[in-house]
């Protein structure tokens, strides 16, 4: 284009990458975007019980719980699939509950307990879960299994604790632990693998073994 103004497609690349470096997105070394938090040196305590071992962390306040399991912790059990809530690879226990950790800040859990798929079980002195999982031959890569270990876990103790589903037909009634409700309970963990019918032997085992 011609006039006073440049509109070659460099200029416009150019502009685009300068704009990503001020907003805090580079570019990977596959050209991907990916976001990173902009320097800060303003940062907060928070105190959490990890798979029961007190830990106290001075962090920037925009530290997702799963960043700062995964990066301050060390914790690299839990796996960071989407970043935005849509794949389940992030789930961890917090007071008991199953939550997307990418998607929970760290101070906003300040005292809480937090358990990870390392604190479930260790290898000799496995989860029942985690047992279920290996001899149902419940997964393949392995990279949403420990989102879909928590999750299994905190989800039968939502069954347990009397919580409906979206397919239960009597909102009152004591949840069944029916396929298709197993199935609706987990639609928040994705496998890429298509491990689903695996992954349902497993969980229907250690429901059926507790109903
Ligand atoms: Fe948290 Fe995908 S990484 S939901
Ligand atoms: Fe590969 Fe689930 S086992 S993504």
């Amino acid at each position: 284009m011609g006039g006073d103004h440049d509109f070659s497609r460099r200029g416009v690349i150019g502009a685009g990458v300068a704009g990503m470096a001020v907003s805090g997105i580079g570019l990977s070394d596959d050209g991907e975007a990916q976001a990173s938090l902009p320097a800060t040196t303003a940062t907060m305590s928070v105190s959490l019980t990890v798979n029961g071992r007190p830990r106290t962390l001075d962090i920037d306040p925009r530290t997702s719980l799963l960043d700062a399991l995964r990066e301050h912790l060390k914790l690299t059990g839990s796996k960071k699939g989407c970043d935005h809530g849509q794949c389940g690879a992030c789930t961890v226990l917090v007071e008991g509950r199953r939550i997307n950790s990418c998607l929970s800040l760290a101070v906003m859990h300040d005292g809480e307990a937090v358990t990870t798929i390392e604190g479930l079980g260790r290898p000799g002195t496995l989860h029942p879960m985690q047992a279920a999982f290996v001899k149902h031959d419940a997964f393949q890569c392995g990279y949403c299994t420990p989102g879909q270990i928590c999750s299994a876990v905190g989800m039968l103790g939502e069954i347990e604790a009397g919580v409906p589903s979206h397919v239960a037909a009597d909102l009152s009634a004591k949840p069944g632990v029916t396929v298709d409700e197993l199935r609706e309970r987990m639609s928040g963990n994705l496998c890429r693998c298509g491990a689903y019918s695996n992954i349902v032997e497993a969980m229907a085992e250690i429901a059926g073994s507790r109903a």
